[in-house]
């Protein structure tokens, strides 16, 4: 299979000296406190911007295929904005990335209830997640953007103090690494992923659908009319969720197919078929390419699913980026993650951090040109 031949192990290499960090203002909260915007940007001249305001990604600039540079996500130009937004637009998620169902779960034998924001079900960490805290920055030598936040112990119903730490890097070689780490002093459920919002042809530019995706998955977990996964875990073949060959978005999202409809287009979780887990070992798991500028976008990651979201929650209320009005399918969420719902579900890998361990999980974005 293409894809898997592709899917060879790659052994993470210390990274050389990479980007330049500059930091600047982004504004205030109206409760005052400073948000800062950090610039990293390599030899090639990409570029990632990142707001110390849910670490997230504002701006990420890449070469198309003539080298010309241009902003490949969504975003806002304002902090004002990113403090209204409802989109997760580049941002760290956290406690629990997508869902929770009805907000309920038992961890050690003890019941708990975290915050529901999303119909009955807890979403992306709950009313106020760690894309909506301010994170504290710290430069590394090598160009290192530092990011922790530290959440207390009952915020959101979630249990024990947890200390995470994101590290964003980018390489010289158009790398984009994220690095989660984060340790608690009781028994609690972590989930941690970026949600930001790609187009390939540049943010604002028209819809996705026409992106070819790869995506190195045989099976998806189908949902629930709250999007909460049914348990079972469905093969790909012969279904619109078969992305094993580069296939469009656009080419089966109008099926009416249950799962489509139910999704409102794709935002399923697919399990990413990896080698057995090893310590610093990163697999191919998806893979994007948009034709007219060249543009490559690979996925690699440590984590056992991939949660492709194809924007379908936008509808033009978004003014992004220089006013222009992002609609339904502006963008594509790549988000790499435990299976959501994995505290009520015993069939899927544990999301449970106990004191003593150490969450360390990495994903990297790779792009080139054809
Ligand atoms: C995730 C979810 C979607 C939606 C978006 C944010 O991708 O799976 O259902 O909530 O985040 O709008």
């Amino acid at each position: 299979m293409q894809l898997r031949l592709l899917s060879l192990f790659t052994l993470i290499t210390v990274a050389m000296p990479a980007a330049t960090l500059q930091k600047s203002d982004f504004g205030k909260t109206p409760d005052g406190a400073a948000v800062a915007l950090y610039t990293l940007k390599n030899s090639k001249g990409m570029e990632a911007r990142i707001i110390t305001y849910g670490g997230a990604i504002v701006s990420l600039k890449t070469p198309d295929r003539t080298g010309a540079m241009g902003d490949i996500v969504l975003g806002y130009d304002t902090l004002a904005d990113y403090l209204a937004g409802k989109s997760y637009f580049g941002a760290l998620v956290g406690r629990y990335a997508n869902r929770i169902a009805r907000g309920k779960f038992t961890l050690e034998g003890k019941s708990y209830n975290v915050h529901v924001n999303d119909g009955e079900n807890a979403l992306h960490g709950g009313i106020r997640g760690f894309d909506k805290r301010i994170w504290t920055a710290r430069a590394l030598p090598d160009g290192t953007l530092e990011l922790t936040y530290r959440s207390a112990d009952g915020e959101e119903g979630y249990p024990g103090n947890l200390t995470a730490t994101v590290t964003y890097t980018l390489t010289d070689d158009n790398h984009l690494r994220i690095h989660y780490v984060a340790v608690t002093d009781k028994p609690t459920v972590l989930n941690l992923t970026n949600h930001s919002y790609f187009n390939l042809k540049g943010a604002g530019e028209g819809d996705i659908l026409g992106h070819l995706v790869t995506l190195n998955a045989d099976q998806f977990l189908p949902v629930d009319a709250g999007l909460i996964p049914t348990g079972v875990m469905h093969l790909v073949d012969g279904t619109p969720f078969d992305f094993r060959h580069p296939r469009t978005p656009g080419e089966r999202i109008m099926q009416p197919d249950e799962q489509l409809k139910l999704g409102n287009g794709y935002d399923h979780n697919w399990l990413l078929i990896r080698p057995e887990m090893n310590a610093g070992m990163l697999s191919l798991a998806a893979r994007v390419e948009e034709t007219v500028t060249g543009r490559v976008m690979e996925i690699y990651t440590d984590q056992p699913g991939i949660q492709f979201y194809t924007g379908n929650f936008l509808d033009g209320t978004d003014k992004g980026k220089g006013g222009k009005a992002y609609n339904q399918h502006a963008g594509f969420c790549f988000e790499t993650q435990h299976y959501p719902d994995s505290p009520n579900q015993a069939k899927f890998p544990s999301t449970e951090l106990k004191p003593g361990q150490k969450y360390d999980t990495i994903t990297e974005w790779r792009f080139s040109t054809k």
